[in-house]
């Protein structure tokens, strides 16, 4: 049986996870698991989830492990899966990653890291607008072609609710000091991939795509 793909994306708030993802999944054919979306597309329904995790994304906290692994472990099953799966924002702590971890076999699995500096994430998420549909935009390096509507649904875009300066901040700092032990098990497995975010979103991809070819992927 051939092994199944998992691609880990890690990276501060807006390094470009999302962006990256979308454009790799397209091109791999694989499905992603992004929890900030999923959490996102929770809080629209107003599910119990939902309810529950709007005010912790409101205020940039993490929302408990527990209440995402049921989440997780149901669109594992999912038969899109089959092949594997790219995870964005997913793990982000210690739990996480251990609860990840026990759902794969000897599978492939790579860990990315985009970074870029704080300065590029504040400019990016002063500029991001958002659609319903799932797409990003940005209003300098990424604009949509018609004046605030989405290029693929025409919807009128959005500033999301955890893009306020203070609450970018507090994700930062959030994400500073979970991270680091994710980053380091990765590494020690020689399984990190570090990609200079502070490029073009071509050349990031371009990079991230040379980086798969170079492991047969
Ligand atoms: P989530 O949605 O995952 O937020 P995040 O990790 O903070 O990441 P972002 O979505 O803000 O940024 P991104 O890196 O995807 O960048 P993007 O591509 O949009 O999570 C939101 C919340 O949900 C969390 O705070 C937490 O509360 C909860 N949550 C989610 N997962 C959780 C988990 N596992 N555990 C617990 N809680 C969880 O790009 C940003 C902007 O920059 C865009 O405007 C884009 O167009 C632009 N851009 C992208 N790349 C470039 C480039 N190369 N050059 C110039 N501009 C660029």
């Amino acid at each position: 049986m051939l092994e199944k793909t998992y691609l880990l994306f890690f990276g501060p708030p807006g390094s470009g996870k999302g962006t990256q993802v979308d454009m790799l999944a397209k091109k791999l054919k694989l499905p992603v698991i992004s929890t900030g979306e999923i959490l996102r597309q929770e809080v629209e329904r107003n599910t119990e989830l939902g309810r529950k995790a709007k005010p912790i994304m409101a205020a940039g906290d993490l929302v408990p492990d527990k209440l995402l692994e049921a989440m997780v472990s149901q669109i594992l099953k999912n038969k899109d899966a089959a092949k594997g799966v790219i995870f964005d924002g997913y793990p982000r702590t210690w739990k996480q990653l251990d609860f990840l971890i026990s759902k794969f076999n000897n599978d492939n699995v790579y860990a990315f890291l985009i970074d870029v500096s704080d300065k590029e994430v504040i400019a990016r998420l002063g500029g991001r607008r958002a659609c319903d549909c799932g797409a990003v935009y940005h209003m300098k390096y990424n604009p949509p072609k018609n004046d605030e509507r989405c290029d693929l649904c025409n919807k009128k875009l959005f500033i999301r609710s955890d893009d306020r300066k203070d609450v970018i901040l507090e994700r930062l700092k959030i994400y500073k000091k979970e991270i680091n032990p994710l980053l380091n098990y990765w590494r020690e497995k020689g399984k990190l991939i570090e990609i200079n975010g502070e490029q073009s979103i071509d050349k990031v991809q371009s990079d991230i795509i040379a980086k798969l070819k170079g492991r047969s992927i």
